[in-house]
């Protein structure tokens, strides 16, 4: 009912639909989020209440449903790498019956637009009394999730109405890159000034999102040939793996068209055999440390007669060589944020994949936005 409510007071903003007002905030939502977590001079990060002393925490465990999971597993990349905690990711229905032991100093962190969602309500009160502390990023702060955390983290994405979670899934990123960082140098695995260089990107970041915005004729024309698909691939390395997943998942929410999502280094093991030129196979890479790798999964596609969709940056797009079907080209970032700029065109591919196929956007068929029941 809540929901309901809160949805009842906002409107599409001159936008046809809610998914598309919530995909064009963004970068006014991302920078007031990055704004409500850090310093004053823009240096530092500042948690509410009493924050987290990351030296006390020697595992993370992170449960979620649907795109919120998304979000933990991209974290997990973050955290691993800049602070060298061991990060475990579940599915919170997977979770709650699975009954995990949790061993001493772990933290809990639980991600939830609503707060209200039933398996990872039910996998927190699992983690009570067992978890040395229990965190959870919500966008709704006086949410169940919330109000049963030791430490509710919000995202600041404001009412988001569109079943498919658009905007509270950057604003998600934001929040867990930010603890991450904030867990490096609490452990001393990043100085200070490492910090404040990232801190000054991810400022920067809400300016290159409505750059990528500004793209999104070139996005359009490629989801009407995405359209005429039945079934198609996401594929990324790396950071851009999860985002595969997301992919996927907004794609066969909204258009209802059949999207699955492998690691790139999985295609041997599986997916190649689906491949032929009526699968268009999405691969997700800006130019970096693995782009060689994943150019050479996009070349055995291809060799197959598959059609590569590649979205990448324009370095990217100069080294990717011959024979790639459709290109998206985004503003190039700092490795560590290409996650939030690469939901976008995500995004937009589902949004007008979906419109030009003619489903209900904003109200997809047999799903909710908020799953409070089992
Ligand atoms: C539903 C929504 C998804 C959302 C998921 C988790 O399936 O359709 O967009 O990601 O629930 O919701 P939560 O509110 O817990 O993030």
């Amino acid at each position: 009912r809540k929901i309901h409510q809160d949805a009842a007071r906002v409107d599409k903003g001159g936008h046809k639909h809610f998914m598309a007002k919530e995909i064009a905030e963004q970068p006014t939502v991302l920078a007031e989020a990055i704004r409500s977590y850090l310093t004053p001079d823009g240096k530092g990060i500042a948690l509410p209440g009493d924050g987290i002393d990351f030296t006390t925490v020697d595992r993370l465990t992170m449960v979620a449903c649907g795109t919120a999971s998304y979000a933990c597993l991209t974290a997990k990349y973050w955290f691993e790498q800049f602070a060298r905690i061991p990060v475990d990711v579940d599915i919170a229905s997977e979770f709650r019956y699975r009954e995990p032991p949790i061993p001493a100093r772990t933290t809990a962190l639980f991600v939830s637009q609503s707060g209200e969602t039933a398996d990872t309500l039910a996998a927190l009160r699992y983690c009570h009394e067992k978890a040395e502390r229990i965190v959870s990023v919500v966008n709704v702060p006086e949410s169940s999730i919330a109000r049963e955390s030791d430490l509710a983290l919000p995202i600041h994405a404001g009412v988001e109405v569109g079943v498919a979670s658009t905007k509270a899934f950057t604003c998600q990123l934001v929040v867990l890159l930010l603890l991450a960082l904030k867990a490096a140098t609490d452990r001393g695995e990043m100085s200070a000034d490492e910090l404040a260089a990232h801190l000054a990107e991810l400022r920067s970041l809400p300016g290159v999102l409505n750059a990528a915005l500004e793209r999104g004729k070139d996005v359009r024309k490629v989801a009407r040939k995405l359209a005429e698909a039945r079934d198609v691939l996401f594929l990324g390395r790396g950071l851009m793996f999860p985002l595969a997943l997301e992919g996927a998942l907004k794609l066969k929410e909204i258009s209802y068209i059949h999207a699955e999502a492998y690691a790139s280094g999985e295609l041997k093991h599986g997916p190649i055999a689906l491949i032929d030129k009526t699968v268009p196979v999405v691969v997700m890479a800006p130019r970096d440390a693995l782009f060689d790798k994943t150019v050479s999964n996009m070349q055995e596609v291809m060799a197959r007669g598959g059609k590569v969709l590649l979205i990448t940056d324009s370095e990217g797009a100069q080294d990717a060589g011959e024979g790639v079907w459709q290109q998206i080209i985004l503003p190039s970032v700092a490795p560590i944020l290409t996650p939030i700029l690469y939901a976008l065109p995500a995004q937009q591919l589902a949004y007008h994949t979906a419109i030009a196929k003619g489903t209900d956007v904003d109200q997809p068929r047999n799903l909710a936005k908020s799953v409070t029941v089992e």
